[in-house]
């Protein structure tokens, strides 16, 4: 499975022959101005929840893509009024989709699109492929319910949260990949803006203190899971 950043929690995921896109946030990023949303490719764009810095590129890219919009029941419907196509799913729920297994899985956060339309319930992602299981969190506080993860998934990844102010801080983090039982975290939702900026050595050091190794990857860099 290969892995491109593409800023706050925009993900690109090559599975196989398949291309994922997690949350678009691109064109309203000024840190992801030489990223063109025309040339990102997708069979199947996960939203996380409803917020401006998780959706605003959803709708243009599931127009250029044809992509099916995967995400908790009120975001799907949302997108289905607007023709595009969409898998609704909710909390505790997977799907076998023909890259892999999706659970949609709780998250502590709120979930209203910019038009104050419901977004639901915010959620995360595990995705289990033939090749690699990996944990999208979303925007998320720590939750006692990240423990239930390891019960049914051993993790090769976790994408969490580390800017604080809106999710989980570093010190968190730290706790929540202890939570889900892996140790090789990517680090998101940093930097972003200024209420999200984070010390990365400062970071990376209190990841290893742990034994825990902490990857911070630019915008538009790729990396296998
Ligand atoms: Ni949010
Ligand atoms: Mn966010």
């Amino acid at each position: 499975m290969e892995l491109t950043f593409y800023g706050q929690n925009c993900l690109g995921l090559q599975i196989g022959e398949f291309n994922i896109l997690v949350d678009p946030f691109i064109t309203g990023n000024e840190k992801a101005k030489d990223i063109d949303i025309a040339d990102l490719k997708a069979d199947y764009i996960l939203v996380t929840h409803a917020h401006q810095d998780h959706v605003l590129d959803v709708e243009a890219i599931a127009k250029n893509t044809g992509a099916t919009i995967v995400s908790n029941a009120e975001i799907a419907s949302y997108y289905g009024e607007k023709d595009l196509r969409t898998h609704p799913m909710n909390h505790g729920g997977s799907w076998n989709f023909e890259f892999g297994k999706v659970k949609y899985v709780p998250a502590w956060h709120s979930s209203t699109f910019p038009d104050g339309a419901s977004g639901g319930l915010p959620g995360g992602f595990v995705i289990e492929t033939s090749e690699k299981n990996i944990y999208i969190a979303g925007d998320t506080a720590l939750s006692n319910d990240m423990k239930l993860i390891p019960l049914f998934t051993k993790l090769d990844l976790a994408v969490l949260p580390i800017g604080d102010n809106f999710t989980m801080g570093v010190d968190e983090a730290i706790v929540a990949s202890d939570f889900v039982e892996c140790d090789r975290i990517l680090g998101c939702h940093y930097d972003t803006f200024e209420l999200i900026e984070i010390d990365h050595d400062s970071a990376k050091q209190k990841f290893a203190q742990k034994q825990k190794e902490l990857l911070l990857l630019n915008i538009g860099d790729k990396m296998t899971v």
